[in-house]
């Protein structure tokens, strides 16, 4: 646990650009909480869990406010965010962790919604501001919220890539039988055309995993690796999937893990692409917002579904070169977990 001085420190640091060495100007991170889906007209319990284990960061990866809407006065997600201002343990947290955010479908303002959501700069606009930041960032004149930081001196610096698969993201190929197990929602398109992250961000996200950097923290509010259901994830654009490990096995990043929300489970997942160290994935939704009747096959999963509230929590070790992913309940136990030495990252010693 850093000292109230680091807080402090982390907290400055975080709302700098993020290519300011002050970001690295702060002791190794060692726990990193993250966490989606957070209805605000609905109790959330978790957080006094969330606090209790006393992350040095916390991470929303989406929806984490319920807001669509259809008219250009934005009045839904305007409501969603004064809700969420006004529930004890979310603005305990965000008064004394230091965090970091991006948006999924419900606080971008659109269910399953993608580059062709009328209202996406109004909703940029709300988000920026109920997530403080400044108004010199870099975020508030271009296209997109997509965000990166590193954190920590050298030989231990986390890199967190936070991806936006909301504003660029091309239409998803309709379902031809809605609700069946495998393709609730949507088919896979190979389209060539169809993207997920935008030329733009993805020449970013290529120039980010050059950095240099320890452990690269990779966000997507949608599922990455997750296989064998028919909701949304990289997998609707199975070409954009593709392109997402060759850019990491092209950039020679290494120690790179993903992050994810959206489906109101959690879960592990393992992935081994060509080239590539292992890849892993920790799914962590919802943080009050849970699909107790899941079920699905999991091709690449690690062990069951976890179908209640949770959280994510990560665990670096520093000296022994391994980190713990856990999913934790509503009461802070550990629901899921798996430890992955620094070496099947990548990492040389
Ligand atoms: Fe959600």
């Amino acid at each position: 646990m850093f000292k109230r001085r680091t807080v402090t420190g982390l907290m400055a640091a975080l709302s700098l650009a993020p290519t300011s060495a002050a970001a690295q100007a702060v002791p190794p991170l060692t726990r990193i909480a993250l966490g989606s889906c957070a209805k605000q007209t609905m109790p959330q319990p978790i957080w006094d869990a969330v606090l209790a284990w006393r992350p040095e960061l916390f991470i929303f990866m989406g929806d984490n406010v319920y807001g669509d809407f259809k008219s250009a006065d934005a009045t839904g997600l305007r409501q969603a965010y004064e809700g969420a201002g006004q529930i004890a343990g979310y603005e305990r947290l965000r008064n004394t962790v230091p965090h970091l955010a991006i948006w999924d479908d419900h606080d971008y303002g659109a269910n399953d919604g993608g580059a062709n959501f009328a209202h996406k700069a109004v909703s940029k606009q709300l988000f920026l501001d109920f997530w403080k930041a400044p108004q010199t960032d870099s975020r508030r004149a271009r296209a997109g919220i997509y965000d990166s930081r590193v954190i920590g001196p050298p030989g231990m610096r986390v890199q967190i890539i936070l991806l936006d698969v909301r504003w660029f993201r091309s239409p998803l190929r309709i379902t031809d039988q809605r609700g069946a197990a495998g393709k609730q929602r949507y088919l896979p398109d190979p389209d060539p055309s169809k993207t997920m992250l935008g030329a733009v961000q993805w020449a970013w996200l290529a120039a980010e995993l050059r950095k240099p950097a320890e452990l690269r923290l990779i966000v997507s509010s949608t599922q990455v690796l997750a296989e064998g259901h028919g909701w949304e994830r990289w997998g609707n654009f199975p070409l954009e999937r593709q392109k997402l490990f060759d850019t990491i096995r092209d950039s020679g990043a290494k120690g790179v893990v993903f992050f994810s929300g959206d489906r109101h489970i959690g879960a592990l997942y393992r992935e081994q692409p060509t080239g590539l160290h292992p890849l892993y994935e920790m799914t962590s939704s919802g943080l009050n917002m849970v699909y107790w009747n899941a079920r699905e096959p999991g091709p690449n999963r690690l062990g069951a579904l976890y179908a209640g509230a949770n959280f994510g929590a990560v665990d670096i070790d520093w000296r022994e070169r391994k980190l713990t992913l856990a999913l934790r309940d509503q009461d802070g136990g550990v629901q899921r977990t798996v430890t992955i030495a620094f070496d099947a990252l990548g990492l040389a010693g």
